[in-house]
């Protein structure tokens, strides 16, 4: 197979190209949406073309969107309230840990 006369359709990465951060990543800092971060990289990567054809979506959307992701930590609340966060809306007042 001749590879090279493909078009490339480009690579993305959790952690992008760019030193600033993707505005998910922005609102996951934000909300506290990460506790060991294990899960996060799947979480973004999975977030980021939901959001795409899901600009404005609800809880329920949201995490349904989450379920083929496990998070041992948060209890996906403040993963939650990132994306609402992240998408302008009014996010309930993340817990940050230990709280
Ligand atoms: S933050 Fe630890 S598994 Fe999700």
């Amino acid at each position: 197979m001749d590879t090279t006369s493909r078009p490339s359709r480009g690579c993305r990465t959790a952690r992008g190209g760019a030193d600033a951060l993707h505005p998910l990543q922005a609102a996951f800092r934000e909300a506290h949406g990460l506790q060991c971060g294990f899960c996060t990289p799947g979480v973004l990567m999975t977030l980021v073309p939901f959001l795409r054809e899901h600009p404005d979506p609800d809880e329920r959307a949201i995490r349904e969107a989450l379920s083929g992701n496990l998070c041992r930590c948060t209890g996906y609340q403040n993963i939650v309230a990132a994306v609402r966060l992240a998408c302008g809306a009014p996010a309930p007042a993340p817990s940050s840990p230990g709280a």
